[in-house]
Order: structure tokens, then sequence, then C-alpha cells
């Protein structure tokens, strides 16, 4: 097979990458990024080489560009992670997400309806997409089900909820093959410094304040990035056409209670009395519309296809803090800028 993944060079995007190259030797993947703020291509590095991986850089707005693509590559299947990924960003520049995530998405969908016309039986489109397309749950215990009503607040959410709404579309118009996932909050490595987990392992790492939006009560539900990789994997391979699957961890955290746990576990790996680091959590202005909770039943997912979370998150979180400690390089190439230079050096003139 020869498949699509599209945002290839961003957090989840590359260790699907990885998971895709490294597991499926005999299929040829191809990494369509357009190398954002958010695209890192040192992700990739220790698989940049393979022979069965091809790095394309592009931008899925550009609706002749990608039917191009899809005429010379003929791809078998598509792996949809590419978007736009920050909620404040979206409240910032909420132009940018419908281009990339709602545009961006149909000009993939438009091309795969075109280029596969009448193999619509064999040819796969999955979609990766969020929780957050839920809405908000309340304090209590329930959950998000794959029948739960959209219900979207932020930009963010409302764009990735009108993507999953033209990849039904195009599922129950034209009969294509179309998988969606939604996912809650990923950690882990290759995880850029905007985000809360990473953020805070720079900012306590540096000695800075550590930023808690609101009272720090919203709640998260986490999930270890290569189990959201491992389950792509499956949905992928095993998912009946038109299916939808909720991927998360079972794992609840209020903020506040994650970075604390997270201030104990910095303080030991770096020698800290116990309490110095958690001296630099700051309160500050909440985000405008900020959902309380999200959480996730996988339990579909599981039933189904047998798909269990693999990693405890007190071990992950650890294991999370070892490798950006002992990945420095790439945390200042991020904080300094320098990443951005990493495809003219190593890509343009190949
Ligand atoms: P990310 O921001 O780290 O990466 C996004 C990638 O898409 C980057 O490499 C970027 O360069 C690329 N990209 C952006 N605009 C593009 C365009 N117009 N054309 C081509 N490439 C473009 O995001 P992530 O956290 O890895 O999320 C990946 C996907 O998973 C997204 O669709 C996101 O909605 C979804 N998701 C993320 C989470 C999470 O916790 N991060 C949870 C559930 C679902
Ligand atoms: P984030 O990592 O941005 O993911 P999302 O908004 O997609 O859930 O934020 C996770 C939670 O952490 C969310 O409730 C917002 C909060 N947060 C902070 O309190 N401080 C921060 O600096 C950031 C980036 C997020």
């Amino acid at each position: 097979m020869k498949i699509l993944i599209t945002g290839g060079a961003g957090f989840i995007g590359s260790h699907v990458v990885r998971r895709f190259v490294t597991t499926y030797p005999n299929d040829q993947i191809v990494n369509l990024d357009k190398l954002t703020y958010a695209g890192n291509l040192e992700n990739l590095r220790d698989i940049e080489h393979a022979a069965n991986y091809k790095f394309v850089k592009g931008d899925i707005v550009d609706a002749d560009f990608i039917q191009n693509l899809f005429e010379t590559e003929q791809f078998d299947a598509v792996i949809h992670l590419a978007a736009e990924s920050h909620v404040d960003r979206s409240i910032s520049n909420p132009i940018e997400f419908v281009m990339t995530n709602v545009v961006g998405t149909v000009n993939l969908l438009n091309a795969a309806k075109t280029f596969w016309k009448g193999k619509y039986d064999s040819k796969r489109f999955y979609h990766v997409s969020t929780d957050e397309v839920y809405g908000t749950l309340g304090e209590g215990t329930e959950m998000f089900t794959e029948e739960t009503a959209y219900d979207p607040h932020s930009p963010y959410s409302a764009s990735k909820a009108s993507s999953d709404h033209f990849v039904r579309a195009y599922h129950d118009t034209y009969g294509m093959d179309c998988v969606i996932s939604n996912c809650s909050n990923n950690y882990g490595s290759f995880h850029f410094p905007e985000k809360l987990i990473p953020l805070s392992i720079h900012n306590i790492k540096q000695n800075k304040p550590i930023p808690i939006y609101g009272k720090g009560e919203n709640i998260r539900d986490w999930l270890w990035v290569v189990d959201h990789a491992r389950a792509i994997d499956v949905i992928f391979h095993k998912a009946k056409s038109g299916s939808t699957y909720n991927i998360g961890g079972h794992n609840e955290w209020k903020n506040i209670d994650l970075i604390r746990l997270l201030c104990r576990i910095m303080d030991k790996k770096l020698g800290r009395a116990e309490g110095e680091s958690a001296k630099l959590i700051t309160y500050v202005t909440d985000r405008a519309g900020h959902d309380l909770r999200y959480a996730i039943d996988a339990t579909k997912l599981k039933n189904e296809l047998g798909w269990e979370p693999s990693l405890q998150f007190e071990e992950g979180l650890e294991k999370t803090v070892d490798w950006y400690l002992e990945n420095e390089k790439w945390l200042n190439n991020v904080t300094s800028g320098n990443y951005q230079h990493y495809y003219e050096e190593q890509y343009q003139n190949r």
C-alpha cells in the first residue's frame, strides 16, 4: 500500500509516521506537511532515510497541489492529521483554523473522491480528530461516547467538528470508505512546548513561572502519544467503513493536580528540594470559553478492536520528563527557532 500521512512532522503525526514506517516495511509512507511553526522534521530524524519513507513539503489548503500529488503518487489510503491544533492560537486567529482544518480537509476528500472513483471499497480515508468536538462535561462521572452530540466551543474545536462532518458527508454521499477517531489530550516526546505539559517542563527547568489558567480546576483525560499511534494503527487496519472510535486513557486529571505531580517529578530529577518547583506555579487569566472537563469512554475501541492504553500516567509522565531532559538540543532548537532550518539544511539539496 502507498499511504499518505498528513501532518507527519507534528507531534502526533511523527509518532504515527514512525510506527507505520517501522511496522510495515512493505508499505510506502508519504509524509505531507507544510512545516508550519508546529512542524519539525527533527522529530523524524531516526527514520528519515528509511527506504519506505518520503517527505513532501506542501499545503493541504492548495487544492491544485493536492490534486497533482494524488495524480502522481496514486495513494491507496490517507491518514489525515495535518491541522492547526492549539486552542489559544485559534482564539487569536480563527481563520487559519478554518483554512487548514476545514478547507484543507475538504481538499483532501475531494482529491480522494476524484482519484479513487470506482475503487472506493479498496481505498481508505482516515480522519484523526479530537474529543473537543463534543464540548464540555460537568464535574460528574459522565463521559463522551461515540453517540454524544457535537457541541464545540472554541474556534479550534468548531473547525475540527466541521471537518468531521465533511468526512461523514463524503462517506454518506459518495460511498467513500471513511473512518474517524476522536482522541483525548496526548502527552509524550516531541510535543511542542506551547501545550501545558511540555511548556511546564521547559519553564520548571528554566525556573520560569508555570502559567495555570483560572483556578487550575479544568479536567483533561491524558493519553500517551505512542498509545494513540497504536490505536490509529488498529483502527486504520480493522475498522469498518463509516465507523467512529473514541480513544482515551481513562485518566482524568485536574490541571493543578497534574502540574503538582509534574513539579514533584522535576524536583526529583533536577535534584531540587521537594516543593521547590511548585513555587513557580502562577495563576493567570483564564482562557476564554475554557471547557471545564473532557473524559472519553473508549469501551467501543476496547470491545470491538481490543485496544487499551499500555502505560500508567505516572510512569508515562516520568518517561516524558526524562525524554525532555535527555533531549535538550531538540528543545533548544524549538525554543530558539533553529528547527525551522532543518528542512533547508537536510532536504532541499537532496
Ligand atoms: P501539531 O500542531 O503538533 O502538528 C500539526 C502538523 O500539521 C504540523 O506538522 C504542521 O506543520 C502540519 N500542518 C499544519 N497546517 C498544515 C497545512 N495547511 N498543510 C499541511 N500541513 C499542515 O498537532 P498534533 O498535536 O500532532 O495533532 C495532530 C492531529 O491530531 C490534529 O488533527 C489534531 O486535531 C488531532 N488531535 C490532537 C490531540 C492532542 O492532544 N494534541 C488530541 C486529539 C486529536
Ligand atoms: P492544552 O495543552 O493547550 O490542550 P487543550 O486546550 O487542547 O486541552 O491545555 C491543556 C489544559 O491546560 C487546558 O485546560 C488549558 C490548560 N493550560 C494552562 O492552564 N496553562 C497553559 O499555559 C496552557 C498552554 C494550558
